[in-house]
């Protein structure tokens, strides 16, 4: 470290600074692209990569530098979390604090991302996606209890996580969407909450709204049932049908959402569009539903979007007055009956373009008698009876077995390999379904669908 010291002092001294700049994936050493000897390439790549993971585009030092603000500096990056926004300006904070003047970091460019194509390895991405379900999950938690104590909740949290989640689905959307199949129903309104979110993000993107477009999207359906933090639990949790009364109550949930999210100064000048998706998640198409509207109107895009991610989470997930929820085709089949009335057509389609017939996680049984869960969706809409799947087999033990494999996939003689004959109810066969898809693949599987 001691000699690297030296040469960069040197650089500085004579150039009066030095500046280090990732740039469409290389390096360049005060606006001189750097080059690499072959021997020097892998770690030159490394550098680039683990930048890219902190997120940060470039350091500047200037003025003579010292061991120990050089090792401040290495500790600092080291040790924050990878793919965060916000590390460039954590590290400048930490310098500042330890009176470092010299030395200043910027974020990385948001294009980096997209000319290196898949900077997330497909295991980093599980792991990173893993890491936003949960904490998205703790922060909406987190959120709602301290609406409930009437402090003010930290929400620019859920922003970063949208962005990161942002980021994920447009590498790769299977990954989020595998996550949806966490199902419990205990803390129903919480992980409720981020799947909305997370499919909302995956129709969005179909779209092709732009980054910021999909995080304020993503915002407004993390958001979307904060009013019910004001309905009482026995209201929320009632096994029976609930009388007029707490119906009454519990159709007010939209409209103190917006009451609520007004009030979170955090939020900076709140967002129309944030606003009129948690106001109109329950309007239909034809503006029935609730609150009740006198302008002929259609729902906004992102609460006609929240309204499919909604309801198909909510058909999809038991609760405790329907023990036994609907098979994602099943939810698909009755939300198409009604695909006039209360759902946007077009945005209908999109959404089962992304979920397929078979949406992921179904549970399947192929013609070769495996058991499978449906993975990710055939992007050829020609095909949508055939994606991928894990191929399961439980032994009723701790460890899951699994092996990936593409219905598409053709044998010598030109037929497929596999086929669905049915979708089963994973109830029945007692499968936890989620166990699938966040459990390591063991060392003897071989992914093939990267
Ligand atoms: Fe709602
Ligand atoms: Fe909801």
């Amino acid at each position: 470290m001691h000699e690297n010291l030296e040469t960069m002092n040197a650089i500085s001294e004579k150039e009066r600074r030095l500046s280090l700049k990732v740039l469409k994936g290389d390096i360049y050493l005060n606006d001189q692209r750097l080059r690499y000897s072959a021997e020097g390439f892998t770690s030159f790549k490394y550098v680039i990569t683990q930048w890219k993971k902190k997120r940060i585009g470039g350091v500047t030092f200037k003025g003579v530098l010292d061991d120990r603000m050089l090792q401040e500096f290495v500790y600092t990056m080291n040790s924050l979390p990878d793919w965060r926004d916000e590390n460039a300006e954590k590290i400048n904070e930490r310098m500042v604090y330890h009176e470092i003047h010299s030395i200043e970091v910027i974020p990385l460019d948001e294009n980096e991302d997209d000319d290196e194509g898949n900077i997330f390895q497909k295991e980093d991405q599980k792991v990173v996606a893993k890491k936003v379900f949960f904490e998205t999950l703790g922060t909406i938690k987190e959120v709602i209890t301290q609406i409930k104590q009437k402090q003010y909740p930290d929400v620019r949290k859920l922003k970063r996580l949208a962005q990161t989640a942002v980021r994920l689905a447009m590498q790769d959307e299977s990954i989020l969407l595998g996550l949806t199949t966490i199902k419990n129903y205990d803390e129903y309104t919480y992980n409720h909450s981020v799947n909305v979110f997370i499919y909302s993000i995956a129709i969005g993107r179909r779209l092709g709204l732009s980054k910021k477009t999909l995080t304020e999207l993503g915002i407004t359906a993390m958001l979307h049932d904060l009013g019910k933090s004001r309905v009482p639990r026995e209201v929320l949790n009632k096994p029976d049908k609930l009388d007029d009364a707490e119906w009454d109550l519990m159709k007010k949930h939209p409209l103190m959402g917006v009451e609520i999210v007004l009030n979170l100064k955090q939020l900076g000048e709140v967002n129309p569009h944030i606003v009129i998706g948690i106001f109109d998640h329950h309007l239909k198409t034809d503006l029935s539903g609730y609150p009740r509207v006198f302008r002929k109107k259609e729902p906004s895009l992102f609460g006609r979007i929240i309204q499919i991610a909604d309801v198909y989470d909510a058909m999809t997930t038991p609760r405790v007055y329907r023990k036994n929820s609907y098979s994602p085709g099943q939810t698909l089949a009755l939300m198409l009956k009604d695909r006039e009335s209360t759902f946007d057509p077009a945005l209908l389609k999109i959404f089962i373009g992304l979920v397929g017939i078979f949406p992921v996680g179904s549970l399947v049984l192929l013609d070769t008698k495996e058991i499978a869960i449906t993975y990710k969706a055939n992007p050829d809409p020609e095909l949508l009876d055939r994606p991928q799947v894990i191929v399961i087999c439980d032994n009723g033990k701790e460890e899951v077995k699994k092996s990936f494999a593409d219905l598409s996939e053709l044998d010598s003689a030109g037929g497929y390999k596999r086929s669905i004959v049915k979708a089963l109810d994973p109830n029945k066969y007692h499968i936890d379904i989620a166990k699938y898809f966040i459990c390591p693949i063991l060392p003897d599987d071989k992914d093939n669908t990267s």
